[in-house]
């Protein structure tokens, strides 16, 4: 029997679909280019994702057609059908999203469990097909055969995920992360589509476990399911898969504008914090071998025991000092901060007050549940009550007090070495008693809250977080790092896809170790990594203790001569990582993207996974592969200039490039300016004198953003910009708009094939001129 569609009431902004079964179907219109359908299955309806009322005053129509009523904005069409089905169609009537009329045919195998145990024993990991107790609900839509799959943050594989099935469920993931792998350490359940080249995305907002499969089963549907939760989900439109990608960062939010020095150099090592002397070795090896480097990570050891929030005396005379003395030297540092607080009765206050409070979360029993990470048995903040939150910002303030730049969120899955933490253990959802089924994708995301809200009140500055658990939605407070790959050569391969996908996903600042974190590196594997990195906006060498070591001198002369390159072009290029932050924190979309963002009807690159782009006029073609001193590049539409030689090519076509160690392949868009960063050695929180802009091509116009590059005034209205062009007849012009930011540069300079082009700054007439 068909469940009947019977009728619809329509209140601005919604429809609802009554339906004979009475589920009804509510259609939420927030704007244009965004509709949520949403089928409330008792659950709470609050979002972890979305931050206030995102509504925009919409237009619509709604008309029974007959067989179906239709519901229409400017830019989607949903009809709606009996049997609950739903179509979404483009403002020229396009099928986008359209609910699929057949039953999913599950994949079958061989498998029985006479055998299972003979596979088993040879230690082989089999996944059982279609098997799954996390069934609460499927949602599934139709496939089209030109149809491409985007997103899903961290997912290991490939960058168009069509053919591949992944869960959402955040795990501490040791393992090699490749294209098998179901899900690592973050759970983003946005996706887009091209279908038949036209754009959608489809964000299901539901923090239970839930599953994507993106046409592996059948080469007719895809489906998402979910563990539990109500139908919650966001149908996203635009003309543009720009456009999507922005609606998605509408609802979820941006990445705000980090301190500027978060663009700089960050060189790690599980090992180095056992000390502070060091730590100091490791500032005197960038001091030594003239390398620029703003930030040295502190990983577990610098702690007492392993307790959060605590500093260990034996290892450092006077922590708060020695942080400062760094600072003065231009260095700061970066303490790792993990979930689990040591179990300690004696003495050890954040675990006795969070006890006595009722701060952690619980077995059913309510006695506190306990799990084992670094100091042992550990017990879990209970971060989804605000009350928790609001404690454990206030002990961030000891890193503030300490001199530290930030905080990096760790095992925020959250992880314990026993393995999962039972589904039914007691957590909140606000005031609310909850479980660890529901809130465990959000318990990283709650906690980077915690910390950005703790760091801003303490510091009023732009906080510094890291986390390696996420939700959609917590690039609002923190930054994320890819978790623990591996010095090998496919995780380098792997880094492409994995931050354009995490860029697509509102994660606009995002790195993966560099050199890769467990098993050891190679010259050659370094080298290739950090030249891959060159705009990666988290650029840090990260390496795990009982590796080989990773710094830029530990190997032969052409490395490091190499690596230091390479770093000094990095701090070349920070001001236009900074000016495209700004950008990013407009537009939505972000700085590092796969060249289908910018060009998704080139089907060329729907499918291009060892390429990015940065912002829409610098194209990066790393080598990412063992021995290989050239490679094959495409260029999209445009004209291209060779960055290392001016050399001219022209878009849609697959050229070859040489790349002997010390080359990245590097294209600027003809007729592009570039803001050019002066040779520093450490980003500094004094305003610059100076500043460069070079021309790529003959002509061309740039803005570009100046700020204190530290905390909130730019929100009040103080910062400058600077429009600089160079027109066709070679005129060259440079105009400030001054918006109250009072530095100003004093002197700058424009770089064209036709000479150098020096201004300088009239302080009476805030206007620059052209030096005679
Ligand atoms: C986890 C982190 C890694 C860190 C280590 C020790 O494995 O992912 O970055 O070095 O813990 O704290």
């Amino acid at each position: 029997m068909t469940n009947r569609l019977t009728g619809y009431q329509s209140s601005e902004p919604k429809v609802t679909l009554n339906y004979e079964d009475g589920h009804n179907l509510v259609l939420d219109i927030l704007t244009s280019q965004i509709i949520r359908v949403f089928m409330d299955r008792n659950c709470t309806t609050n979002s972890y994702a979305i931050q206030g009322d995102k509504h925009h005053k919409t237009n619509y129509t709604v008309d029974n057609k007959g067989d179906h009523i239709e519901v229409r904005t400017p830019d989607l069409t949903v009809k709606a059908y009996d049997g609950r089905h739903i179509d979404f169609f483009d403002g020229e009537g396009n099928p986008l999203v359209m609910d699929y009329r057949g039953r999913r045919q599950a994949l079958a195998n061989d498998l029985d469990d006479e055998h299972k145990s003979t596979v088993l024993a040879e230690g082989h990991d089999i996944n059982l097909l279609g098997k799954s107790d996390d069934r609460h609900y499927e949602i599934i839509k139709s496939l089209s055969p030109d149809e491409q799959f985007y997103g899903l943050g961290d997912k290991p594989g490939f960058l168009d995920k069509r053919g591949y099935d992944y869960d959402n469920w955040n795990v501490d993931f040791g393992q090699v992360h490749n294209e098998s792998v179901k899900g690592i350490y973050k759970s983003i359940p946005v996706m887009y589509g091209l279908k038949d080249s036209h754009p959608y995305g489809l964000f299901f907002d539901n923090t239970y476990k839930s599953h994507f499969d993106l046409g592996k089963e059948s080469e007719n549907y895809y489906y998402y399911s979910a563990a539990d939760g109500n139908i919650d989900y966001y149908v996203l439109g635009g003309h543009t898969l720009k456009d999507v990608v922005a609606n998605y960062t509408y609802l979820t939010g941006v990445t705000p504008l980090p301190q500027k020095w978060v663009l700089g150099y960050q060189q790690s090592r599980w090992g180095y914090s056992t000390s502070d002397k060091r730590v100091e070795s490791i500032a005197d090896g960038f001091a030594k071998y003239h390398l620029p480097i703003d930030v040295i990570h502190l990983d577990i050891d610098y702690m007492r025991g392993y307790r959060d929030f605590t500093w260990d005396t034996t290892k450092y005379q006077d922590p708060k000092k020695f942080v400062a003395e760094m600072k003065k030297r231009g260095i700061r540092l970066m303490p790792i901060l993990d979930a689990g607080v040591k179990k300690d009765e004696d003495g050890y206050d954040i675990y006795q007050e969070g006890v006595k409070k009722g701060y952690f979360v619980e077995n059913p029993d309510g006695t506190v549940f306990v799990g084992r990470v670094w100091p042992g048995d550990a017990v879990f903040p209970d971060f989804g009550r605000p009350e928790v939150r609001k404690w454990w910002a206030k002990h961030i303030k000891f890193f503030a007090d300490m001199g530290a730049c930030g905080v990096w969120n760790d095992m925020d899955e959250p992880a314990s070495f026993d393995g999962e933490l039972p589904k039914d253990l007691v957590f909140s959802d606000g005031d609310q008693k909850s479980t660890h089924a529901k809130m465990h994708n959000v318990f990283g995301h709650l906690q980077a809250q915690a910390a950005y809200e703790g760091m801003k009140d303490a510091t009023g500055k732009r906080p510094y977080v890291i986390t390696r658990a996420a939700y959609a939605g917590t690039q609002k407070y923190s930054t994320v790092w890819t978790g623990d790959n591996q010095s090998i050569w496919s995780h380098l391969q792997l880094a492409i896809p994995q931050l354009n996908s995490l860029g697509m996903s509102g994660f606009a600042i995002a790195g993966t170790d560099i050199g890769g974190f467990q098993k050891d590196t190679t010259p050659e594997l370094l080298t290739r990594w950090l030249e891959a990195s060159l705009f990666v906006p988290l650029f840090r060498n990260h390496a795990e203790m009982g590796t080989r070591y990773q710094e830029p001198w530990a190997f032969d002369r052409q490395t490091l001569d190499i690596y230091r390159d390479y770093l000094n072009l990095r701090y070349r290029f920070v001001p236009y990582l900074y000016d495209q932050l700004r950008h990013e924190t407009e537009s939505g979309l972000p700085v590092m993207r796969p060249l289908v963002l910018n060009y998704d009807q080139d089907p060329a690159v729907r499918q291009l996974n060892d390429e990015y782009m940065v912002g829409t006029n610098i194209l990066v073609a790393p080598i990412v592969n063992q021995g290989a001193d050239k490679r094959l590049v495409y260029l999209p539409a445009g004209k291209w200039l060779d960055f290392w030689n001016n050399v001219e090519y022209s878009g849609k076509q697959t050229i070859m490039v040489n790349a002997p160690i010390e080359k990245l392949p590097l294209f600027i868009k003809k007729d592009t300016i570039l803001p050019w960063g002066n040779k520093v050695k450490h980003i500094s929180d004094q305003p610059e004198k100076v500043m460069t802009f070079r021309l790529f091509g003959d002509c061309g116009a740039y803005k570009h953003y100046q700020d204190n590059g530290l905390d909130f005034k730019y929100q009040e209205g103080e910062y400058n910009e600077y429009y600089v062009e160079v027109a066709a007849d070679g005129q060259v012009t440079v105009q400030l708009h001054k918006h109250g930011y009072q530095p100003t540069y004093d002197r700058i300079y424009v770089e064209t094939d036709r000479g150098r082009f020096e201004f300088d700054y009239d302080r009476k007439e805030e206007s620059y001129h052209l030096a005679k």
